[in-house]
């Protein structure tokens, strides 16, 4: 070997002796819808994990992260189950995240705990879903976050005495009218019916479900469906049987005025009282930052939604896990150990993942969309801080357990 060869590789050796870490990629796990009907959230769910990475790219030092992204096409769970099999097995990724829909992280959730892999669940709202297993943590919402305040809200503020409950009949569904009715029974109100309108997969025609909710005559009806096409025809039944002049109140969580829907929904909207975590049009200025950001990054015209905040907080989580294993492989016990009460100024508001249950704790608004300047705007009118899941406060059902 020549001299000069030797030096080098010499120094080399001295190098990592001083502990000097080689760069590393990091390969993570990305399964999210990006074909089918729910498609588009699966790409606003990519837009803001990259947005993210894109702009912190720096802080980890020469290590890069490479997403792997998989297909999960559908709600139901068998796909996106597969995806995260050959995610573990064949491309050994560190962390698995993304996940659109409860049944895909409920189906993923043995495969974490058998393989000793991190899950951190982007937008999947069952509460209970991180009682399935320790490496879960969730930086999305519950329903109940959404539900209980809407409840509440409905019966002190809105003069609502009596409501009917429309859902989606699949997980979140269910969970999202459970914490409805505890909020508004809890402070008052009655709820007359609730009413499975078809699962996530595709657009119901709502108008057998809305007219039984009317022949009820209730003060208010509080809808879930799930993100993505089925909110603007749930504003558009709601409108075409005359509900509204009927002087029922359409209300929900703010699943049913996703930003990215929203103008699509035309005037049809005016009026609709979310509640939710985030809102484009909140008015602080992170969040401003970050609609600023979005849109020079994927355009004028789009928009950031809370799917699109949740996956940009969620790698700000990876980030930290990532900067917790100091240089090393994650493993699911650090992982977890660093997200417990891991806190971030999110565009949403303060954010932090509860070290007991490693759920997310976060602001809920209350708001009313209105129409501004030909535009539909979400006006926030109420904001309650740190929310924690109070499926597991109250230890209701499955949360108890
Ligand atoms: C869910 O499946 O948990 C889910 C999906 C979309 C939503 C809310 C909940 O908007």
């Amino acid at each position: 070997m020549k001299m000069r060869t030797l030096l080098l590789a010499a120094s080399a050796a001295a190098l990592m002796a001083a502990g000097a870490a080689q760069a590393r990629e990091i390969k993570i796990g990305f399964i999210a819808p990006k074909s089918g009907g729910a498609a588009n959230l699966g790409i606003q769910l990519e837009k803001g994990a990259r947005l993210y990475i894109k702009l912190h790219a720096k802080e980890l030092g020469g290590d890069t992260i490479k997403l792997i992204v998989r297909d999960s096409k559908r709600p139901g769970g068998p796909i996106a189950k597969a995806a995260a099999q050959e995610l573990i097995t064949r491309e050994k990724v560190e962390l698995i995240t993304g996940i659109i829909f409860s049944p895909n992280a409920m189906s993923i959730a043995p495969l974490a705990t058998a393989a000793k892999v991190p899950v951190v669940i982007m937008n999947a709202g069952t509460s209970w879903i991180t009682k399935l297993s320790p490496y879960i943590a969730r930086v999305s919402f519950t329903m109940w976050h959404s539900g209980y305040i809407m409840g509440e809200h409905a019966s002190k503020k809105m003069g609502c005495k009596t409501a009917v409950s429309g859902y989606t009949n699949y997980p979140p569904g269910k969970d999202s009218v459970a914490a409805f009715k505890r909020g508004f029974e809890s402070a008052g109100g009655k709820v007359l019916d609730a009413i499975p309108m078809g699962g996530p997969r595709s657009v119901p025609d709502f108008t057998p479900f809305f007219q039984r909710a009317k022949d009820k005559k209730p003060n208010c009806l509080y809808v879930f469906v799930p993100a993505g096409n089925h909110a603007a025809a749930v504003a558009k039944t709601f409108d075409g049987l005359g509900m509204r002049k009927a002087g029922i109140k359409l209300i929900g969580p703010g699943d049913i005025t996703q930003d990215t829907q929203l103008q699509k929904m035309g005037s049809t909207a005016v009026g609709v009282v979310t509640a939710h975590h985030y809102y484009a049009d909140l008015p602080t200025p992170t969040n401003r930052a970050f609609v600023k950001a979005w849109k020079a990054e994927y355009g004028a015209g789009s928009t950031p939604d809370f799917i699109g905040v949740q996956s940009y907080d969620g790698m700000a989580a990876i980030f930290h896990v990532i900067k917790a294993a100091k240089g090393k492989r994650i493993t699911a016990a650090g992982a977890i150990a660093s997200l417990k009460g891991w806190k971030f100024d999110s565009p949403r508001g303060p954010i932090m993942i509860d070290p007991e249950t490693r759920d997310i704790v976060q602001n809920v608004y209350v708001s009313t969309v209105m129409m501004k300047g030909g535009r539909l705007v979400q006006d926030i009118q109420r904001t309650f801080t740190a929310v924690k899941d109070k499926c597991k406060e109250l230890k209701i059902g499955k949360c108890g357990k």
